[in-house]
């Protein structure tokens, strides 16, 4: 359960988030909301990678504040934009980073990345440098580098915005199949029948919350 309490968020001069007071339960958790609105910021929240100012932040008995790294294992967080998260020059690397840093048997490491490659249809790109990707491919290997480490909860920030229709197909329907909480920020209307319940932000507060159909409605009239 995620559990956030009177939470506010400034950034430089500019209050980001005023005062969130929300639990979420459910295991599919769609946000939406203008640029700007604060969905970001909201997710960076979930992991730790935003403290808030006030109020507190906590995912099941973790505390963001308190229990960062733990919550850091917890969560998973795909970025906006996939160049903010990978860090070494060759897929293969950059996965094996990732099982490394979560004390995973190094025996298990080449057979872990050939799967979680292979699930996002890039099969044999373990050699492959990174900057040579296309855009699309670099999100599907930062996804990739998500999953192998088995989150309890994944946090996604527009994991579709590079990819193209198959991928996204692809993408959605392996978020479908996760174990995990998946709590995602989108801009495509059309992926919210995948979440149970969906938040859409304005101006760093939650404007709406409710069922898909509902939320897609308020937002379509209030941009009408
Ligand atoms: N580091 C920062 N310094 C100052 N202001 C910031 C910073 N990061 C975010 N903001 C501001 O916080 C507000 C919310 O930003 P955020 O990135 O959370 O929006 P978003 O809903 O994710 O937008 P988008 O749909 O464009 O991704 C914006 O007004 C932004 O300018
Ligand atoms: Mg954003």
């Amino acid at each position: 359960m995620i559990r956030l309490r009177d939470v506010w968020l400034t950034r430089g001069e500019r209050v980001v988030l005023s005062g969130l007071t929300i639990d979420l339960p459910e295991r599919r958790v769609g946000i939406i909301g203008a640029n700007g609105s604060g969905k970001s910021s909201f997710a960076r929240l979930l992991n730790g990678l935003l403290l808030p100012d006030r109020g507190d932040v906590r995912i099941g008995a973790l505390d963001t504040r308190a229990d960062g790294r733990a919550v850091r294992r917890k969560v998973g967080f795909l970025f906006q934009n996939p160049d903010n998260q990978i860090v070494y020059p060759t897929v293969g690397e950059d996965l094996a980073f990732g099982l490394r840093s979560h004390k995973i048997a190094k025996e298990e490491h080449a057979a872990r990345i050939a799967e979680a490659l292979a699930a996002r249809g890039l099969s044999g790109m373990e050699d492959r440098l990174v900057h040579e990707l296309s855009g699309g491919q670099r999100q599907l290997v930062a996804l990739a580098g998500i999953l192998i480490l088995q989150p309890d909860v994944l946090v996604l920030d527009e994991p579709t915005a590079l990819l193209d229709l198959a991928n996204t197909r692809r993408l959605m329907r392996t978020l479908d199949a996760q174990a995990a909480q998946i709590v995602m920020a989108t801009h495509d209307l059309s992926l919210l029948d995948h979440f149970e319940r969906v938040l859409c932000f304005e101006d760093g507060a939650i404007a709406f919350d409710g069922a898909p159909d509902a939320a897609r409605r308020y937002y379509v009239e209030r941009n009408a």
